[in-house]
């Protein structure tokens, strides 16, 4: 059965499918309104979104499909203790694909390996969100051409924000990407990013604190916002909540044909009046997730017609049964009854949780 947990599930020609067919779709709607008829999506979400949830279902609902589902985690049956595992099982009796959100790193991955439909993941904790990923290439495209070549700064929570981290990924397939990671020392990106990612594929990198230093030499700026309800540390989160914020007076320094992207919700890190710049690429950002998860459902439906059984979780891969637990307090195995550790050594020689990819001992 194919899911799409982590954007590194699809192969770069399949990411210029999906771009190639939502394309298509923004061309000639008409001809995919009855594509998916007599099929259901289930939305599965456990915390708040707006436009993953409403995208997904719009997306379904032009493709001729209906959806079901819940928006928050107190409507469901997780309220009285049910495991994401035994969920996934009882939707898959319902439904024929599900969008999940979860705060739990992981979750996504625990619903695919007990779900007989397939399982897309809609954003878990602060570990990836690869369909933000999907919004995020389709308008890189639309508006820029291209994606080798770019240099591309990445500016505010990159510790927490989930959707850095999948853009990240798919970047690095990509010819000649130089990222610019800016942010506070205390929210730079994950080591375990820099190693698996950064450092696999040579990217071109560098790190800074100074928006202002990093802004004229961007092609894309990737701005996000600090992830307050990931923070343990209230304190924290108030020092560095105004760290950065993007103003009509900092763009002067841009090129005049860079872009502002940034996967929203936007609390005050792009000041509103930058929304009248025709560089601020964001709504349409936010429109161009609709088109690819439009041609996301089409893929998985078709393949999953194709593909029969579902396959058992783990059993191609080199994994590690109960020896190492994880204790990243984000994780799912903290919380999901009886679900076993798992762990993978990483090409480094590094031991990481299957489920968060973080480093066990
Ligand atoms: N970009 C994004 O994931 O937004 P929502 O939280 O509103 O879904």
């Amino acid at each position: 059965m194919r899911n799409l947990i982590d954007i590194t599930d699809l192969s770069i020609e399949e990411l210029d499918g999906l771009i190639h067919t939502a394309l298509d779709i923004i061309e000639k709607p008409e001809e995919y309104a009855e594509k998916c008829k007599g099929k259901k999506l289930a939305t599965l979400f456990f915390e708040p979104s707006t436009r993953t949830r409403l995208s997904f279902e719009a997306a379904m609902l032009e493709l001729g499909g209906s959806v079901l589902g819940f928006s928050e985690a107190n409507s469901s049956s997780a309220a009285k203790g049910e495991s994401v595992a035994d969920t996934a099982k009882i939707v898959s009796c319902y439904a024929d694909i599900i969008a999940m959100r979860s705060p739990k790193e992981g979750a996504a991955l625990v619903a695919a390996n007990n779900a007989t439909i397939p399982v897309i993941n809609a954003g878990d904790g602060g570990h990836c969100h690869p369909t933000q990923t999907l919004a995020d290439l389709l308008t890189i495209y639309r508006e820029k051409g291209r994606f080798d070549n770019l240099t591309v700064g990445l500016c505010g929570d990159l510790k927490y924000g989930r959707t850095v981290h999948s853009l990240i990924a798919a970047l690095s397939r990509y010819k000649n990407v130089k990222l610019v990671l800016i942010s506070p020392k205390e929210l730079r990106l994950p080591d375990y990013l820099k190693t698996k990612i950064i450092e696999k594929f040579q990217m071109e990198c560098v790190e800074t604190a100074s928006l202002e230093d990093a802004i004229p030499e961007l092609d894309v700026l990737y701005m996000t916002r600090i992830q307050r309800e990931r923070f343990e540390d209230k304190d924290e989160y108030e020092r560095l909540k105004d760290s950065y914020v993007l103003t009509t007076d900092k763009l002067e320094a841009a090129k005049q044909d860079m872009i502002i992207l940034h996967p929203l919700p936007r609390v005050n890190e792009i000041s509103v009046k930058v929304d009248d710049d025709p560089r601020a690429a964001y709504f349409r950002q936010a429109l161009n997730g609709k088109y690819m998860r439009m041609a996301l459902i089409l893929k998985l439906l078709d393949e999953a017609k194709k593909s029969g059984t579902h396959a058992k979780p783990f059993e191609c891969q080199d994994v590690i049964f109960d020896e190492h637990p994880c204790n990243n307090a984000r994780c799912i195995t903290q919380t999901e009854q009886e679900l076993r550790h798992v762990c993978k050594r990483t090409e480094d020689g590094e031991l990481c949780c299957v489920y968060c990819e973080h480093k066990v001992n």
